[in-house]
């Protein structure tokens, strides 16, 4: 008796540190990288001995690159489309990556012109991490 109560008291604070930390990492974005909510009555004991998975969302990062009309300037692989194919460019740093999105004038890759949009220093902080994750997955 006394051990299952002293497991619920730990298992609600469990729940309520997710709750936290999901309201901590705030927008409507799921914080834990999936894109399916689980619903929580289905959901596994949190393991408390594992840190919390942070990071880029690198489904979304891809889903952003086709919708924001990267794609269509830009292959995956190495060929020209408008721009540079970005096939390797997860060896570059993520700064780099992440400055040649939002001040794309900066420093022009060899052999192009400046015609990328500046306009994708408006995206959303979220977005842009999970671009920049995303790219960072391409080798
Ligand atoms: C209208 C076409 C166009 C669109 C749309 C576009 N780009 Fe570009 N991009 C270019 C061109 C041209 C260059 C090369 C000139 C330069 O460096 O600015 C470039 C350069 C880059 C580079 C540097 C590549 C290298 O080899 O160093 C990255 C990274 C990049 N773009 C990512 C993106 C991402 C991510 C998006 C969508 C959010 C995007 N681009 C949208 C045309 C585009």
């Amino acid at each position: 008796m006394f051990k299952r109560s002293r497991f619920i008291v730990v298992f609600v604070l469990a729940v309520l540190t997710m709750f936290v930390i999901a309201a901590c990492a705030g927008e409507s974005e799921n914080p834990f990288g999936t894109t399916t909510p689980v619903p929580a009555a289905d959901a596994p004991a949190p393991d408390t001995s594992e840190p919390v998975a942070s990071g880029p969302n690198i489904a979304n990062g891809e889903r952003k690159f086709a919708n924001l009309g990267c794609s269509s300037c830009h292959s995956t692989g190495s060929n020209k489309i408008v721009g540079p194919g970005l096939a390797g460019i997860g060896a570059r740093d993520a700064e780099y990556i992440r400055n040649a999105i939002t001040d794309p004038g900066a420093e022009i890759v060899d052999g192009y012109t400046n015609i990328m949009p500046s306009t994708f220093a408006n995206l959303k902080a979220s977005d842009l991490d999970d671009l920049v994750g995303y790219l960072k997955t391409l080798n």
